[in-house]
């Protein structure tokens, strides 16, 4: 418990990340206000798991409302003085980008602007915004916060940047101050369904084919959930504008490996069937976190071995009703 008690508006709470953000938060002694449409992208279930760790908080108070209506969110933001606007709600599947880019521009881009607004309207002055390495599609690794990133390869990237663009724009024109963390890969307990490492856990642990796109040799920073969360809570502090990696900042992992250890983990073999790689999927990723190091001291902790070892035990534990998540 911090002497310091502070108000955070946490979007997309019943997410992988916000959640473990706000539990981290709540366990600190600040209050939480989390908002999340609880949509339907992945299994909902997964979704009420989560929250249900939250409920459990006096100071958690949740609201099942959708960002981008602005008049719901304006009178929740009414009803408290916030320190800060922590936005991490999204549509952040690259592939289903391409199946359904305008919801990716009105959520990602445009319930951003939103929330711009109704901060400066409010003088809110801190907002931290979840954005990612997709970002740095084609560019010379490992990737850091300098390079132009102007040529995104998915709409899921493409609305990450102009969310970005327009969080730079308020803090040019309001002095809002910014922190816009650009996430790796993150994996880890109760981890989204339509990313590797869970449907991975669950395909080898089944024994039903596991779907590879590509040949596996394709490779990601991995980084540990509750390290992502650690480096968004110390993402709050002010900063005026800054991009800052948070990723493993340790040489890529190829899926192919990700697969041998959880071979090694479950103790089953995989089947694998191989799908051709996929036009707006990245090759590899690779963080240089030198920046998150200086600005925020702030570098990873949790190994990939504990890490992984930590997701296998929460899809063991979890199985009978995890078990029956249907993947999208
Ligand atoms: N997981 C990763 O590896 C990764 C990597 C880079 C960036 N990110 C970013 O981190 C953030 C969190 O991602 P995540 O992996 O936890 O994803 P997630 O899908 O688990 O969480 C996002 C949450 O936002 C909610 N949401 C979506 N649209 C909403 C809307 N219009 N109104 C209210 N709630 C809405 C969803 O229901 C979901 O619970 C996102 O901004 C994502 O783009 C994630």
């Amino acid at each position: 418990m911090t002497s310091d008690k502070q108000t955070y508006f946490v979007t997309g709470c019943a997410g992988f990340i916000a959640n473990r953000v706000a539990h981290l938060l709540l366990e600190q002694g600040h209050k939480v206000v989390g908002i999340d449409n609880m949509n339907d992208y992945y299994d909902v279930s997964l979704k009420e798991h989560r929250l249900a760790k939250l409920n459990g908080f006096d100071s958690f108070e949740f609201f099942h409302q959708d960002l981008e209506d602005r008049e719901a969110v304006a009178k929740i933001l009414d009803a408290h003085t916030f320190d800060a606007v922590i936005n991490l709600a999204a549509r952040a599947g690259v592939r289903y980008s391409m199946e359904n880019p305008t919801v990716y521009m009105t959520t990602n881009a445009m319930a951003s602007l939103y929330l711009l607004e109704e901060m400066r309207l409010r003088g809110i002055k801190k907002y931290v915004l979840a954005s990612t390495s997709s970002l740095y599609a084609g560019q010379e690794m490992p990737f850091v916060e300098t390079l132009a990133v102007n040529t995104p390869i998915s709409p899921y990237a493409a609305s990450k940047k102009a969310a970005e663009m327009m969080a730079h724009a308020h803090h040019h024109l309001y002095g809002l101050d910014i922190s816009v963390v650009r996430y790796f890969t993150v994996y880890g307990p109760a981890g989204r369904p339509d990313m590797c490492i869970f449907r991975f856990i669950k395909w080898i642990d089944e024994g039903t084919p596991l779907t590879l796109f590509g040949d596996g040799t394709q490779s990601r920073d991995f980084t540990f959930v509750d390290d992502i969360a650690k480096g968004t809570i110390a993402a709050i502090k002010p900063v005026g504008f800054e991009v800052i990696n948070l990723g493993g900042g340790n040489q890529p992992v190829s899926l192919n490996t990700i697969i041998e250890k959880l071979e090694n983990l479950l103790g089953k073999k995989a089947k694998i069937s191989n799908k051709p790689f996929h036009i707006a999927d990245i090759k590899t990723t690779w963080a240089d976190i030198s920046k998150a190091d200086k600005i925020l001291n702030w570098k990873p902790e949790i190994s990939l071995d504990d890490g992984l070892e930590q997701c296998v035990r929460w899809h063991q534990e979890n199985q009978p009703w995890s078990g029956n998540i249907t993947l999208p």
